[in-house]
């Protein structure tokens, strides 16, 4: 096949090239990307003189260049990860979240409909579902119950996308992934940023109680999800693709603290999240049953292949903590420090 990637530069959709190109699956991938301070080409070293691969800097908001990227390379289907993906952002600044990730998405819809491509493949996230009590899993039937900007633009894309295959006919699928964690991922998210401090011995927030339960996916696992529902995924249909690891976050961070030698007095409880969504829980049969994909990697595997890399890419965390990170993290973590100084609490 011949891929049109969106956000191929970012963590999971370069996991998703750098895979594709190491088999057989893809005859050409050209990679649309505008190069947010998320998307990084360094993440797609390893193929870059690939004959197959091409990079496009460009925004999937502009038509007129989505049109001429699938008019000169003619894709049999579109992978469109690309997305402002980060709920703290998404809180911090809606607004390039609602442009790209809604009207992203459109305009990728819309060209995709002209062009009469053969498969669009909408990745999406389980947080659509919203927060689940203990023991629920979501299947694919579930409510939407999105409580945060990032997880509402992200199931109105999946209902737009829907849209278009009851209305037009496009052939869309949308899978719904549950947390992904690996190497090349953004330190602004738990795990990476959980690990990237630890290694330089800076205190490790911990949001509220820590007490939250998300379901951890190895990045790999997911791609191969996905290569597998482009494959063999029905029209029309959404397939869940979760991890079967569910761990509360100060799990999480003590399993990093024990992996990489450092002591849980770094670990600093900090103001909660804003409208922060308790537990996300996944049934991933459907795709289990449409493809046989399970989970390969389990979570002590994956963190220590997780570990293991960021020690061995300091540069690469080095030059991502740029200028802009340092404000980034002025912003969404000066003031929670500051509240709790106020309430006494350190
Ligand atoms: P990421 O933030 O690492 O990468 C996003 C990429 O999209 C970047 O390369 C960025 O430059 C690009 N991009 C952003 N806006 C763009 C625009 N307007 N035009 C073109 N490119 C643009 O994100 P990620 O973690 O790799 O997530 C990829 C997808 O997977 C997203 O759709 C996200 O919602 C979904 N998802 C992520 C997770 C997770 O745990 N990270 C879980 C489930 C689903
Ligand atoms: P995150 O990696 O941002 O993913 P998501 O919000 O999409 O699930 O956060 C994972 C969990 O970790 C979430 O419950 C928020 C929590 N968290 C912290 O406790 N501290 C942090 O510094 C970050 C980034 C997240």
């Amino acid at each position: 096949m011949r891929l049109l990637v969106t956000g191929g530069a970012g963590f999971i959709g370069s996991a998703f090239i750098r895979l594709a190109l190491a088999g057989e699956g893809a005859s050409g991938i050209l990679n649309l990307d505008k190069l947010t301070y998320a998307g990084n080409l360094e993440n797609l070293e390893a193929v870059a003189g690939d004959p197959r691969y091409r990079f496009v800097r460009g925004d999937i908001c502009d038509a007129a260049l989505v049109g001429r990227a699938l008019d000169e390379f003619r894709p049999d289907a579109i992978v469109h990860f690309a997305a402002e993906s980060h709920v703290d952002r998404a809180i911090l600044s809606p607004e390039p979240v609602i442009e790209t990730n809604l009207r992203g998405t459109f305009t990728l819809l819309e060209a995709a409909r002209e062009h009469g491509i053969g498969r669009f493949l909408q990745v999406s996230t389980d947080e659509v579902y919203g927060s689940l009590a203990a023991p629920l899993e979501a299947g694919e039937e579930f409510p939407l119950r999105p409580s945060s900007p990032y997880s509402a633009t992200k199931a109105g894309a999946d209902l737009l996308a829907l849209s278009y295959f009851a209305t037009y006919k496009l052939p869309v699928v949308v899978t719904r992934a549950s947390n992904n964690y690996g190497p090349y991922q953004f330190p602004e998210k738990l795990v990476p940023l959980t690990i990237s401090n630890a290694l330089e011995g800076r205190p490790l927030p911990v949001y509220g109680d820590g007490l939250q339960v998300r379901d951890w996916l190895y990045v790999d696992d997911h791609c191969r999800a996905v290569a597998a529902l482009l494959e063999s995924g029905r029209d029309g249909e959404i397939y869940n693709i979760g991890g079967n690891r569910s761990l509360a976050n100060l799990d999480v961070v003590r399993q990093i603290l024990s992996a990489t030698g450092v002591s849980e007095e770094l670990i600093e409880y900090v103001t909660d999240r804003p409208g922060h969504d308790r537990r996300y829980a996944l049934s991933s049969q459907k795709t289990l049953a449409a493809t046989g994909w399970r989970p390969e990697v389990g979570f002590e595997e994956g963190l220590s292949r997780t570990v293991a890399w960021y020690r061995a890419n300091a540069g690469w965390i080095e030059r991502v903590k740029s200028g802009a990170y340092q404000s980034y993290y002025e912003r969404n973590y000066g003031d929670r420090d500051l509240e709790l100084k106020r309430l006494g609490r350190r």
